[in-house]
């Protein structure tokens, strides 16, 4: 049975009002009288009540965390980050999945909201959800547009592919297409296709966009690459996310079309584990540990000065090529 406060009360000799006077640190107590309390506490193993506390004005020390889906290797690695640096300045997390579903992440927003969490870290896909608009709690952006007022850190998405691209090109591709979203939805990873298309004006070479959504289920996105290859026979491509790129591989494969004799892939996102499960592909590596920092230092300065203005609304963070045999 949960142990209350008055069995803390009862187990000290002392009462109710001492026992919750302890916890919050109020008024003078004799160590005496605090130690019989802690005792009693740890005996019983008493979990203060956080809710009540955050009633008498007590911080929280919860974070809420909204993302697509944590079996996705990038968001599973940046939370992890996000999670160890919030532990370590003494605060806990909430974690939403909110996957493709925009009435998900309102009632998740709505429950945050409900168990008063001190601030809240989204980065997930689902547009135009209302309730990020009049939140009137701190909370930073990952990679998304959620609203005018919450500041954005992401990597340098333009620069990612601008790389990626000029890997190919070193590497003798001549017919090079780009595989992600062409639908643009006004977050910073638009920049990704915008990347492409100016590079190729640039260089006077034809654009080939293979449009494939995040959230677009790998069976749909294998069949849209497998007609790509067949059709179009690139001979290089730079795709939006490295799970992408293991599905050209996977198809490539297939089709025996050697990887890099004949086609040239590259990623984006550079997380450990497909560095270390796939450590053939090439890849544009986003600083996850620098964007978990920054994402974690914004919000604890926004929820220690509310009326702080943020010094910038968009904060991008520079990426690195990782090359490995896919554009040897
Ligand atoms: O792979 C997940 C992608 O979604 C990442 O590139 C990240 O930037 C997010 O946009």
């Amino acid at each position: 049975m949960t142990a209350k406060l008055t069995d803390v009360a009862n187990l000290a000799g002392v009462s109710a009002t001492t026992v919750s006077r302890v916890i919050n640190n109020h008024g003078y107590l004799s160590e005496k009288t605090k130690q019989k309390v802690f005792d009693a506490m740890r005996e019983l193993n008493y979990q203060p009540n956080s809710l009540a506390r955050s009633l008498q004005g007590k911080k929280m020390k919860l974070i809420g965390i909204i993302f697509p889906s944590i079996t996705n290797p990038f968001f599973a690695e940046l939370i992890e980050d996000i999670e160890m640096q919030l532990f370590t300045q003494g605060y806990k997390i909430i974690l939403c999945n909110a996957g493709k579903n925009k009435q998900k992440e309102s009632e998740y927003i709505k429950m945050l909201l409900a168990n008063q969490v001190d601030g809240i870290i989204a980065g997930a896909h689902n547009l135009g959800i209302d309730e990020y608009q009049q939140l009137g709690l701190p909370i930073v952006s990952f990679d998304r547009k959620l609203s005018d007022n919450i500041p954005i850190v992401s990597c340098d998405n333009y620069q990612g592919i601008e790389l990626a691209v000029h890997d190919l090109l070193q590497a003798g591709c001549k017919k090079i297409t780009f595989v992600g979203d062409k639908q643009l939805k006004g977050n910073p990873t638009d920049e990704r296709l915008k990347a492409y298309c100016d590079t190729m004006d640039k260089l006077n070479l034809d654009a080939h966009i293979c449009s494939v959504a995040f959230s677009d289920s790998p069976l749909l996105k294998n069949m849209t690459i497998r007609k790509m290859l067949i059709e179009d026979k690139p001979d290089g491509i730079t795709c939006t996310d490295d799970l992408t790129a293991i599905l050209v591989l996977q198809e490539a494969k297939k089709l025996g079309i050697r990887v890099p004799e004949d086609l040239k892939v590259i990623g984006f996102d550079g997380t450990k584990q497909i560095q270390t499960y796939h450590s053939e592909l090439s890849t544009i590596a986003q600083p996850i540990s620098d964007i978990s920092t920054l994402l974690v230092d914004l919000l604890l300065e926004r929820i220690n000065d509310p009326k702080k203005e943020p010094n910038q609304m968009h904060y991008k963070l520079p990426v690195k090529l990782i090359k490995n045999e896919t554009t040897a």
